[in-house]
């Protein structure tokens, strides 16, 4: 197809948006993206070890399944930015792998990916360039799905940087066509991240498995922090549209690199699961942390981050100072809840919590059995009226599940 006709076809789908139906990620999808701790490092002369190649990707991959991460339900291992050559194949048009960092090829990178039960994400920009200046999606939408789907790529991530024009039909485009190509294939839209105010994400949830719809995350507490209060305040209503198939994304877990103490660890794997938040871990796992690896394994945070009901959590009180939050989401099982209690504050105190499960807003019932997740702890049962009563560290977290006892 021509890029006046894939222009045309643009133009048709301004007034139609096809709704994504393609079976997947019906709970929030999990799995390892280069982004946040490889970046664009494509020095393999002289940083062989941390520069983006499929040596890289396919250690990943590896430890993806001998270290448990598999098990634990990570399964995209997913290629960012800076895999492509320059240039497009000037016989084709088609994208091509950079011929020193990934000799072998997306396909075989992907055969390889598959041969450990896991799948391969892949990165693209809808613009003319991508954000680190490779070629872009924009004018060859119809070769570039297809392309994908003939390297049986899993998912795309798809980029919005340079992109001078209408940016939701693009997207809308290269969805139809990614539906064409037969292959059913995570697509992950970064657009609302790029319309900022303006993002309209009930179309988000209906274009899009995943949507990008907060700042970009650093390896950084403060970041943490704006990301959450993002959420918190959920000024444009995205938690509403989330569930099965579709979910709002925070950006990738920095757990186990430099720049989140181990409260502040628990504080992202935690909110990420009060979040239904897609869990893309961007960490050197050839070297992590015991207790950072432990944490992303930690079952019954994971458990309730893939809760199948669905539905994101919500914060359901603040107090004036804008530091100490409850929060609470519904789960699938039984009536019960997850709920949260977040002291986002870095004055170096800890501090006396005593509060209620009336607090969280749950609905009436004899009685809770309270399990303490991080603490791994059964505290009993608890009416709506009894007192909770525990110390919370600065920037700090309290997660537990409430599964009622029997029903008023
Ligand atoms: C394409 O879309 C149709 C209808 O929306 C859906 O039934 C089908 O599963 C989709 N196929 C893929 C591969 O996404
Ligand atoms: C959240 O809401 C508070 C109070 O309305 C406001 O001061 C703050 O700027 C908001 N923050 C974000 C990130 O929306
Ligand atoms: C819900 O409760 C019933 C009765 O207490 C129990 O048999 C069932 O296993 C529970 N379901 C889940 C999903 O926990
Ligand atoms: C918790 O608050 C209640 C009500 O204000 C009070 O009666 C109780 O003594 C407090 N308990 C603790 C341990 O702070
Ligand atoms: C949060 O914890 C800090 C100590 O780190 C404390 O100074 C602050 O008052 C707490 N915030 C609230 C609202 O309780």
């Amino acid at each position: 197809m021509s890029w006046k006709l894939a222009v045309l076809v643009l133009l048709l789908n301004v007034v139609i948006i096809r709704t994504l139906d393609n079976g997947l990620a019906r709970t929030p999808p999990m799995g390892w993206m280069q982004w946040q701790r490889f970046r664009c490092n494509i020095d393999c002369v002289n940083d062989p070890h941390y520069c983006v190649s499929e040596k890289l990707i396919m250690q990943m991959a590896d430890i993806m399944v001998t270290d448990g991460y598999k098990d634990a339900g990570y399964e995209y291992v997913s290629i960012d930015d800076c895999w492509m050559s320059k240039e497009r194949d000037p016989k084709t048009n088609k994208m091509q792998a950079d011929p020193v960092r990934f000799p072998s090829g997306i396909k075989a990178l992907a055969n390889y990916v598959h041969s450990k039960g896991l799948k391969l994400g892949i990165y693209q920009d809808m613009g003319t360039k991508t954000c680190k200046g490779y070629p872009g999606s924009q004018y060859y939408v119809p070769l570039d799905a297809q392309t994908f789907a003939d390297w049986e790529v899993d998912m795309l991530k798809l980029d919005c940087c340079n992109t001078g024009y209408d940016m939701v039909s693009g997207y809308s485009v290269m969805g139809s066509f990614l539906n064409k190509t037969g292959r059913p294939i995570l697509y992950a839209c970064s657009w609302p991240v790029c319309m900022g105010k303006n993002a309209n994400f009930k179309l988000a949830a209906k274009m899009c498995n995943m949507w990008r719809n907060a700042i970009d995350i650093t390896d950084s507490w403060d970041r943490v922090h704006q990301i959450i209060k993002i959420y918190s305040n959920n000024t444009q209503h995205f938690a509403e549209v989330a569930g099965p198939g579709h979910w709002n994304d925070p950006d990738q877990l920095i757990i186990g690199d430099y720049g989140l103490s181990e409260t502040q660890q628990k504080v992202q794997m935690g909110m990420w699961a009060m979040m239904a938040s897609p869990l893309f871990m961007s960490v050197d796992l050839r070297n992590i942390d015991p207790r950072a690896k432990k944490l992303l394994l930690n079952k019954q945070v994971l458990a309730i981050n893939q809760d199948p009901l669905g539905k994101q959590g919500m914060r359901v009180w603040i107090d004036t100072t804008g530091t100490l939050e409850y929060w609470t989401r519904p789960l699938m099982s039984n009536g019960s809840y997850a709920i949260a209690i977040l002291n986002t504050s870095d004055y170096g105190m800890s501090r006396h919590i005593n509060c209620t499960l009336k607090d969280f807003k749950l609905p009436s019932a004899n009685s809770y059995l309270i399990t303490d997740i991080f603490g791994g702890e059964n505290l009993g049962k608890f009416g709506l009226s009894d007192r909770i009563v525990l110390q919370l560290h600065p920037t700090d977290m309290f997660l537990a599940t409430a599964v009622p006892m029997s029903f008023s």
